[in-house]
């Protein structure tokens, strides 16, 4: 016998079903919803440790560039954050928005959300915050530099960064960048704009302002991926968090 489910259930599904651009985050949404899979629910369960997010974020601002569903941003209200913001721009233009938006109806939550592209943020468009959190946006972007200036105006005490890194087979000391026109052109959406060795996260952050620059996590596999890397002839990459403080830690 077919198992029926509840109506609400039901309805609930149809309507994450039914936004306009796909869901990106495994949000519980309550009536037994969860918007992705556990697959990709370990992946971000696993991300999230590997960030090494304040666990207490009581009384801050926080400050979510690229939030597209608002999985992270709710972390950071659930997390006791006084305000968040998420900003979001290709991902909010596709219909991405609508994701948000169900789901801070659902959670109930005071997040607040604003249209924004990076390239554009500014003290005087958003404010300050504690927090800001940039995370799987610098290789989209076209102007990575003008980014972590912007970013560097509006954070108080602390950024964390999470990207992917570049892994040359030599030379991994050198500040450097890939550009592929991935995000600027939707036929090769695939491609990442542009991933930076470690040595030049470490620079630009700092050029960028930040006083301290720590890294929490760096590519897993890094000697087999240099290895892959020469005898391939083609650079590799790999995750990294980065830690890049103002003052005093938070
Ligand atoms: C790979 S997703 C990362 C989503 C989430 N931050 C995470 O880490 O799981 C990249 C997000 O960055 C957004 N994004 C890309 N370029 C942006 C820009 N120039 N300004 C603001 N957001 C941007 C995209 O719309 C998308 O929501």
């Amino acid at each position: 016998m077919d198992q029926q489910e509840p109506p609400k259930t039901e309805e609930l599904k149809q309507r994450v079903g039914s936004t306009r651009y796909f869901w990106h985050s495994p949000i519980d949404l309550g009536d037994g919803v969860v918007t992705r899979g556990p697959r990709v629910a370990r992946r971000f369960a696993r991300r999230m440790r590997l960030m090494q997010i304040p666990a207490n974020l009581s009384g801050k601002t926080v400050l979510d560039i690229g939030a597209w569903d608002g999985f992270f941003s709710f972390e950071f209200e659930r997390r006791g954050a006084k305000r968040v913001l998420a900003i979001d721009s290709f991902a909010w233009d596709q219909g991405g928005i609508d994701c948000f938006l169900l789901a801070k109806e659902r959670l109930k939550s005071n997040v607040e959300h604003q249209r924004m592209d990076v390239h554009e943020l500014s003290r005087e468009s958003v404010g300050e915050f504690d927090v800001v959190f940039f995370a799987g946006v610098l290789y989209h972007l076209r102007h990575p530099m003008l980014a972590l200036d912007n970013i560097s105006a509006v954070t108080r005490e602390l950024l964390i960064c999470e990207t992917h890194a570049l892994i040359p087979a030599v030379h991994a000391k050198w500040p450097m960048m890939t550009f592929f026109p991935g995000d600027e052109h939707t036929k090769r959406p695939w491609r990442l704009c542009g991933y930076p060795t470690l040595a030049w996260l470490q620079e630009a952050l700092t050029h960028a302002g930040f006083a301290e620059v720590e890294f929490k996590y760096t590519p897993s596999f890094y000697w087999y991926k240099k290895f892959l890397a020469l005898i391939t002839n083609t650079p590799r990459s790999g995750r990294c968090v980065v830690h890049a403080r103002k003052a005093g830690p938070v």
